[in-house]
C-alpha cells in the first residue's frame, strides 16, 4: 500500500497501545492492573457533568468559534491570572481538543521543514512524534549526570541557529521531577533574550506533593503578553481528571493564536460545546476537587514508593509531582521493552518502558490507580523478579508458582 512515509515513519502512542491491551485482557476475564495509563479513578467534578448534560439535554449542540465559547475563554483568563499572575486578553486564549492538540497547533504553527525543537530528557513520548509530524526535528538533551533533568549548560548547548523553540515539561512526565526555580527561571530569561520560543507544558501543575510551590515561568519575565515568547499549554485533564473531556488550552501572542485558530479550523473546527461548557463548569466550580485529588495521588505516591522501597536492587527518586515514578530496573534489566512485556506476560502488571521516554533501563509506574492496586502490582512485581521473595502468589483467584528462576 502506498502512504505517506512521514506518516508510517510516526510511532505508536505505547501508552495508548498498552492501555488497550489491558483493556483486551481484563475483557478476557484476566485480572490485570495497569500502571501504565496517566488518569485518575476519580469522577469528574460534578458541576462539570451538570454544565455538559444540560448542553446536550438542551440539544443546542453546534459548531461554536474555532478559539473557543467565549465563556470558556473568559473562565480560563481568570484561571490564567490566578495561576499565572497574567491578565491576558481573549485574543491570546485557543481552546483545543486536549493540551495533546494544542502542542500540535503549536507547533505546527511554529515550524518550517528542518526547524529544530529542544526536548529535555527523559520527555513525555509524544513531543518528539508531534515535532516530526510538524516536519521539524526534534533535538533530545539527555542529562549527563543520569539524572532527570539536564543541567541549564547542557540545553544551551543543544540550542542552534535553527532552534525554534524549547519544551519545558514541570512537573514532569514521566519522571514526576519538579524544575527548579532557579532552572526555569534560567530557561525564561534565555529564550526571551534570544527570542526562541519557550513552551511550557503545565498540565501537572497543581499535582505537587510535600508543600512544594514552584514559581510559574510568568514570574521571570517582564515581556508583555505580546512580545513574550512563553507559551502555555494546559487543560482539564489532569487538574480534574478529566482526560476523556478533551479539552485544553493555548496561551500565546494574539498572532500565534490567530493562525493555530485557522490550522484547527481547517482540521477540528472546535471542541464539542458540551465538552467546552463541562470544562468551563470544572473551572468555575468549587476548587476543593483539586486538592482532593492531589491529596490522594501524594497517598499513592507514599503508598508506592514504601512497597518499592523493600523492592530488591530498584533504585528509586521520589516523585515531586505528576502521577508516575520512573523506576530504575536495571539490576534486572537493561531492556525495558522485554522487561515491560515480561511483566505484563507473567504479572498482569502493565508498566511503561523507560525507553519510551529517553530513559533505558526503567519503567514508568503510574500511581493514579487506588492503594490496593499499588500494592498488589509491586507484590506481582517482585515475585516475577526477586528470587528472595514468595514463589507462590494469587493473580484473582489462580494460584501461580514462579518456575522461571
Ligand atoms: C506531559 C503531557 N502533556 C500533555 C498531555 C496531553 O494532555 P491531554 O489529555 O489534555 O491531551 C499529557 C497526557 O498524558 C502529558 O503527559
Amino acid at each position: 500500500m502506498s502512504l505517506s512515509q512521514l506518516a508510517r515513519s510516526i510511532a505508536e502512542s505505547p501508552t495508548l497501545r498498552l492501555n488497550e491491551e489491558a483493556r483486551i485482557l481484563r475483557e478476557k476475564g484476566e485480572p490485570v492492573i495497569n500502571l501504565g495509563i496517566g488518569e485518575p479513578k476519580n469522577k469528574a467534578p460534578i458541576n462539570a457533568i451538570l454544565q455538559g448534560a444540560a448542553r446536550l439535554t438542551s440539544g443546542d449542540v453546534k459548531y461554536t468559534p474555532t478559539d473557543g465559547l467565549p465563556s470558556l475563554k473568559k473562565a480560563i483568563i481568570r484561571y490564567t491570572e490566578e495561576t499565572y499572575d497574567r491578565l491576558v486578553s481573549p485574543e491570546n486564549v485557543i481552546a483545543s481538543d486536549g493540551a495533546k492538540q494544542c502542542l500540535f497547533n503549536i507547533l505546527f504553527t511554529l515550524c518550517n521543514p528542518q526547524d529544530e525543537v529542544v526536548v529535555l530528557a527523559p520527555y513525555w513520548v509524544s513531543y518528539p512524534e508531534i515535532i516530526r509530524m510538524c516536519q521539524a526535528i526534534p533535538v533530545i538533551v539527555t542529562p549527563e549526570d543520569g539524572g532527570f533533568h539536564p543541567r541549564f549548560e547542557e540545553v544551551v548547548r543543544a540550542v542552534g541557529s535553527n532552534t525554534k523553540a524549547i519544551i519545558l515539561n514541570s512537573p514532569n512526565n514521566p519522571s514526576g521531577a519538579v524544575y527548579s526555580d532557579d532552572f526555569v527561571g534560567r530557561m525564561v530569561e534565555f529564550c526571551e533574550t534570544k527570542g526562541i520560543y519557550l513552551i511550557l507544558d503545565d498540565i501537572y501543575q497543581k499535582l505537587v506533593f510535600d508543600g512544594l510551590r514552584p514559581k510559574p515561568g510568568t514570574a521571570f519575565t517582564r515581556a508583555d503578553s505580546e512580545s513574550t515568547k512563553l507559551i502555555i499549554v494546559n487543560g482539564v485533564a489532569k487538574l480534574y481528571g478529566m482526560t476523556g473531556f478533551r479539552v485544553g488550552w493555548t496561551i500565546a501572542p494574539r498572532e500565534l493564536v490567530r493562525v493555530m485558530t485557522n490550522v484547527q479550523a481547517q482540521t477540528t473546527s472546535c471542541v464539542s460545546p458540551a465538552m467546552q461548557v463541562a470544562a468551563e463548569g470544572a473551572l468555575v466550580g468549587v476548587q476543593n476537587v483539586v486538592e482532593s485529588l492531589r491529596l490522594t495521588i501524594q497517598n499513592n505516591r507514599d503508598v508506592l514508593m514504601q512497597e518499592l522501597r523493600t523492592f530488591n536492587g530498584v533504585k528509586l527518586r521520589k516523585p515531586e509531582g505528576t502521577f508516575y515514578a520512573l523506576v530504575d530496573f536495571r539490576a534486572y534489566s537493561n531492556n525495558s521493552v522485554e522487561l515491560s512485556n515480561f511483566l505484563l506476560k507473567k504479572a498482569l502488571v502493565v508498566t511503561v518502558p523507560g525507553k519510551e521516554f529517553g530513559m533505558e533501563g526503567h519503567l514508568r509506574l503510574s500511581f493514579a490507580g487506588t492503594v490496593k492496586e499499588l500494592q498488589e502490582a509491586v507484590a506481582r512485581m517482585k515475585w516475577a523478579l526477586d528470587p528472595t521473595s514468595a514463589n507462590e502468589i494469587y493473580l484473582g483467584d489462580r494460584k501461580l508458582v514462579r518456575d522461571w528462576m
